[in-house]
């Protein structure tokens, strides 16, 4: 895949308005436009390492196709399963506001599509504008089936920050030679860890660094003094990702689709479920060097990973050749990052800092002041026994399991949503989550010997407009890490974080309630605690899970159903008729 260029929005802006008389009717004109899209699901063989595979896509395509719509546009996507696995199709990010039925996961939201079936996703953007992504939600499919979800401004609506020359999608991935699905079902079955990835990727390419791989390198051409805006997404698996581009640096403007105060930085950290804007601008004169942007991870846990590091190419229009000095881009010095070290925490704490709300009048930051309900939830890994007549290969021959507040969720047979709209969750679900962990103990100190979790399907009921303050704590059961936990269906605010143990007397005194980033995704720092707030104004039934797959397939996940309000724009509207069956 090239480079794949955005027009931008003023571009497209200035085109509309020139098409349409719709300005005479300033309402409807407000009211967004439906875009269309068709998911064909089908196998396509790919090389990448010199290894070539037959994998699942979109369109055929890897990564996947962009999804374009401007804020307040409708957004229609067919999805056709033409492949022997089930699949669904997540909007990671986009707050489905009463269309539930359109979030994805699977046996939450919908039962899987299955072979020949087909299921359309329905959905309003609203008050959303930025970069997401979109990815299959059911085992570990997304490993290949995920794309950029761009949301443009409304029309004649500028971005808070000058207009860039040209926008440039950059999604990271993760690629494995073998079958992804082969992976996470023999983990699950011997209770070890999962193999790790051969490689990250960006835009699907792993990049010059790696064996077998210089033609499937990114390369992102630029012309001096312009300003480019890259959506940077992290679609890989299991790694939170630093990323760098050699002798520049950016100005991060935007975060999971919500514009934050400018700041600088020459690194950044970005977790799996994040997305980032940044604005790079480009030298003013032809360097005569090209240019390395790099990501390797950050990792935390004590487990093996992938240490590997993806890079693609930052090139220079050269100066216009008039005369016979052709200048040969090969021949130029080649300049590369340095990236933090694997572990560097401070880095990680200090950067996550920096992102602050814009809170101004055009985009305030609506923070919950007051708290209807408050929830403390440890996140972390733990452990199921060994079956009998089975070898396991997890810790002291057991099988790796993860919980919230000590329960692994087991994923029901049907879908959540459909259980509770239908008033029988007898036998799907239980509302007893725990508020609190049932048996506290020191959390970030000296794990206990008992690391064995509970497993079942228990959900938070909410009432409508609950708010909520929700604080996670890292364990250090079987090593602490960090966790980029995110919630569907909801934007939260970050209002603090910290390490050690959460104190319930002193750290909310500290809390951010002012401009704290309001996001989808957040990192769990490792042997420490994040608080965040949100208010549940969406009815449906919402996933809450670790964004590091792995985690997910151990059970760190659960749900919050949100009951229907009393007025009719409060209520969740009934599934749509081909809405897949279990
Ligand atoms: Cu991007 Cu539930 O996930």
């Amino acid at each position: 895949m090239g480079v794949f260029l955005l027009p931008s929005p003023s571009f497209l802006g200035a085109l509309l308005f020139a098409l349409s008389t719709l300005w005479l009717f300033p309402d409807f004109a407000n009211a967004g436009i439906t875009r269309h899209y068709k998911f064909d699901i089908k196998l396509k063989n790919v090389t990448r390492l010199c290894h070539t595979k037959s994998i699942v896509t979109v369109n055929g395509q890897f990564p996947g196709p962009r999804i374009i719509a401007r804020e307040g546009d409708r957004v229609v996507v067919k999805v056709v399963n033409h492949v022997q696995n089930n699949v669904t199709i997540h909007w990671h990010g986009v707050r489905q506001l009463q269309s539930g039925w359109a979030d994805g996961p699977a046996y939450v939201t919908q039962c899987p599509i299955q072979t020949g079936q087909t299921y359309v996703y329905n959905f309003t953007i609203v008050g959303q504008r930025g970069t997401l992504f979109w990815h299959a939600h059911i085992s570990w499919l997304r490993s290949t089936i995920y794309g950029p979800l761009v949301i443009l401004p409304k029309r004649n609506i500028a971005y808070p920050f000058a207009q860039p020359y040209k926008e440039v999608p950059i999604i990271f991935g993760e690629w494995w030679n073998v079958d992804t699905e082969a992976v996470i079902s023999q983990a699950l079955q011997t209770g070890g860890g999962p193999n790790v990835s051969d490689s990250y990727t960006i835009n699907g390419l792993p990049g010059l660094l790696y064996n077998c791989s210089a033609k499937d390198t990114f390369k992102l051409k630029v012309k001096p003094g312009k300003t480019y805006l890259l959506r940077l997404i992290n679609a890989a698996l299991n790694d939170e990702l630093f990323f760098s581009i050699a002798n520049h640096t950016f100005t991060v403007v935007e975060a999971d689709a919500v514009y934050v105060k400018p700041f600088h930085t020459d690194t950044l950290l970005i977790t799996p479920g994040q997305t980032t804007n940044i604005l790079l601008k480009a030298k003013p004169h032809f360097p005569n060097a090209t240019f390395l942007m790099a990501a390797r991870p950050y990792v935390t846990g004590l487990g093996t990973f992938d240490n590997s590091s993806t890079a693609g190419i930052l090139e220079y229009e050269p100066p216009s050749v008039s005369s016979s000095s052709t200048i040969s881009i090969k021949k130029l010095p080649l300049f590369k990052p340095t990236l933090p070290p694997l572990n560097d925490t401070s880095m990680a704490t200090n950067f996550t800092k920096r992102f602050r709300s814009l809170a101004n009048a055009q985009f305030p930051a609506n923070v919950p002041q007051t708290v209807n309900k408050r929830f403390f939830f440890t996140v972390g890994l733990g452990s199921n026994p060994c079956p009998q007549n089975q070898t396991c290969q997890g810790p002291n021959g057991t099988k790796f399991a993860a919980s919230v507040n000590n329960i692994s969720f087991l994923m029901p047979t049907t879908a959540l949503l459909q259980a509770h709209f239908f008033g029988r969750s007898n036998g799907v679900y239980t509302t007893d989550f725990p508020n609190n962990p049932l048996v506290p103990f020191n959390y970030t100190g000296t794990p206990p010997n008992n690391t064995l979790v509970s497993n079942g399907t228990k959900v938070v009921q909410l009432p409508f407009n609950t708010s909520v303050e929700l604080v996670m704590q890292d364990t250090s059961i079987l090593g602490a890490e960090s966790h980029p936990l995110h919630l569907h269906g909801f934007n939260f605010f970050v209002v603090g974080q910290g390490f050690g143990n959460f104190d319930s007397k002193k750290d909310p005194a500290k809390f951010n309630l002012v401009d704290p980033v309001e996001r989808n995704t957040v990192g769990v720092p490792s042997g420490g605690w994040v608080a965040i707030r949100f208010l549940a104004d969406n009815p449906g039934v919402w996933f809450m899970h670790c964004h590091l797959e792995v985690h997910t397939s151990w059970g760190l996940k659960m749900a919050w159903v949100v009951q229907d309000g009393k007025l009719p724009n409060q209520k969740l509207p009934p599934p749509p008729s081909d809405l897949p069956k279990c």
